[in-house]
């Protein structure tokens, strides 16, 4: 299988912050990729360099091939972004924010109306569709969000924290949907859910302090932290050497 993502000793500070130190791994097509570790531990930032979103300080990466410095146009095309914070724009109605990224992706009227319908009907959307977006709830916004990442059909897809304030028939729905996406897509996510990670990802990385501090299965990781359960893997994980 070829690799969608290659990282080559990618590192960024932030004033004297080193926000992300030198990492380096691949991630397979269609593979399912968890990143995971303790607020601040630079999950958020690695994968703003990989969507463009802000430059590396040193190091590179290739997302099918393209150069995340050399490249940048290019790696845009072929991916999509639900950042942690979501990006709708607050004035306009959920159609609106559909038919404008479709415009951003330079969709014809034709194919704008019919992947604007595709996502308010996969979303459940249809009730709020001539609704400002701001005046949704918060779980409701986070859908939105997530919708307008698909709607390019992207080849890779970044969801950062995409199940946060979600109820739980909300994330089992964004589950389901998750699992049908990674038939054809190569999903970087990041989630403090662990039952989440341990359930949809291939693989998954832990970070801590920008670094990786480890990287495998669910069932790997458990085997390598010698613990009972996933959670207490990870536990060990983010608190190895630490000595509080
Ligand atoms: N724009 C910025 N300017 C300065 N420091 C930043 C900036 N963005 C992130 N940082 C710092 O970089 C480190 C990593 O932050 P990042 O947002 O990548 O963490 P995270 O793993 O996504 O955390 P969380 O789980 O809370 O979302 C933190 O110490 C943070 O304060
Ligand atoms: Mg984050």
């Amino acid at each position: 299988m070829n690799d969608a993502i290659t990282i080559n000793a990618l590192t960024k500070i932030y004033g004297t912050k080193n926000a992300v130190n030198n990492v380096s791994l691949s991630i397979q097509e269609r593979e399912l990729f968890g990143l995971l570790g303790v607020n601040g531990a630079g999950k958020t930032t690695l994968i703003k360099m990989l969507s463009c979103l802000t430059k590396p300080t040193s190091g590179d990466a290739t997302l099918l091939g393209k150069s995340i410095t050399k490249e940048p146009e290019q790696v845009r095309t072929a991916i999509a972004v639900s950042p942690q914070e979501t990006a709708i724009a607050p004035d306009l109605t959920v159609r609106e924010n559909l038919e404008l990224m479709a415009g951003v992706h330079g969709f014809n009227k034709e194919k704008t109306k019919i992947k604007t319908d595709e996502m308010i009907a996969q979303f459940s959307l249809h009730p709020y569709e001539k609704q400002r977006s701001k005046t949704l709830s918060g779980g409701w916004q986070r859908k939105l969000s997530i919708a307008m990442a698909l709607i390019s059909e992207p080849r890779i897809l970044f969801l950062d924290e995409p199940t946060l304030g979600l109820d739980i028939i909300g994330r089992r729905e964004l589950w389901a949907l998750i699992e049908k996406l990674k038939e054809k897509t190569t999903i970087i996510l990041t989630t403090h859910y662990l039952e989440e990670a341990e359930a949809l990802s291939n693989r998954i990385c832990i970070m801590k302090d920008g670094q990786i501090k480890a990287i495998g299965s669910a069932q790997e990781l458990i085997e390598k932290a010698n613990t009972e359960s996933f959670e207490d893997a990870f536990v060990y994980f983010v608190t190895e050497g630490d000595t509080r």
